[in-house]
């Protein structure tokens, strides 16, 4: 098979993942994406960067058991924890990351207050205190370590209005919401929760994530390789779990309700 028909491999922890394989797919629809979930083993976001990357690498070899061509870890925290030690090991494919969507919260924005959602290891992982040190003289950025919302998702919650309602308040009762300009989702599985931070932030806060971004990224990276497979070929999705239990693929796939 030339390089151009192989799949492209997703993964995360676990469920969170699913939302940059929503935009990969509309974004890229003639392509054929892998996607697996590591249910069995999330939250990531409270392990050792060793015990991710152990974990990310089973990941990996089992994308190229079956044949890929480019890898996404739709995961912050996989990406802080072990992304340079994966492309040192796999150079020959590319493997794109992602980071908290600070730099398009921050870009150009001087005295803002932005708050950054995402898990503990991320905040705690030298890649996003480098990060958030070009942006901290000019702005105010509040890191909010949120490993409770993985929970929620992986647990099928995410639709329990109360539950969800009850625990992001937790989060913003002691911040006064008029002096935030923007909140940064910085975990895959947080941009599930868009339309409620929607409800419960002022209107006029600016919510952004990452998911464009490394889909864009994917995009420029084959488009440059010429391994983008052709607009008249039939893209397809196969989602697979380390849970045995059958409800994550059937969560996945309505999470990604296309
Ligand atoms: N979805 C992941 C992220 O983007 C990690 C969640 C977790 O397992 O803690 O950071």
């Amino acid at each position: 098979m030339n390089n151009k028909d192989k799949a492209i491999g997703v993964f995360d922890s676990g469920l969170g993942g699913v939302s940059v394989l929503k935009e990969l797919v509309k974004t890229m629809p003639n392509e054929k994406f892998l996607y697996y979930g590591d249910s069995a083993n999330a939250p990531y976001g409270i392990k050792t960067k060793e015990e991710i990357t152990e974990r990310c690498v089973d990941i990996i070899e089992f994308f190229l058991s079956k044949g890929v061509k480019a890898i996404v870890i739709a995961c912050n925290t996989a990406t802080s924890a072990a992304a340079n030690i994966l492309r040192e090991k796999y150079s020959d494919l590319p493997i794109i990351g992602m980071e908290p969507a600070l730099k398009v919260a921050a870009d150009g924005k001087v005295n803002n207050t932005i708050v950054v959602m995402a898990t503990p290891l991320t905040l705690k992982e030298t890649k996003f205190n480098d990060l958030m040190a070009k942006y901290s003289n000019d702005n105010i950025v509040i890191k909010m370590p949120c490993p409770e919302l993985v929970n929620i998702v992986e647990n099928d919650l995410l639709d329990n209005e109360e539950v969800v309602e009850n625990q992001l308040k937790t989060y913003y009762k002691d911040l006064n919401m008029s002096n935030i300009n923007s909140v940064v989702l910085g975990c895959t599985h947080f941009v599930f929760y868009k339309d409620y931070m929607e409800k419960i932030l002022n209107n006029n806060i600016n919510i952004v994530d990452g998911n464009l971004g490394t889909t864009n990224h994917l995009k420029e990276v084959l488009r440059e390789k010429d391994e983008l497979r052709d607009d008249n070929e039939e893209g397809s999705v196969t989602i697979y779990n380390s849970s045995n239990d059958e409800r994550f693929i059937k969560l996945s796939e309505k999470l990604l309700n296309i």
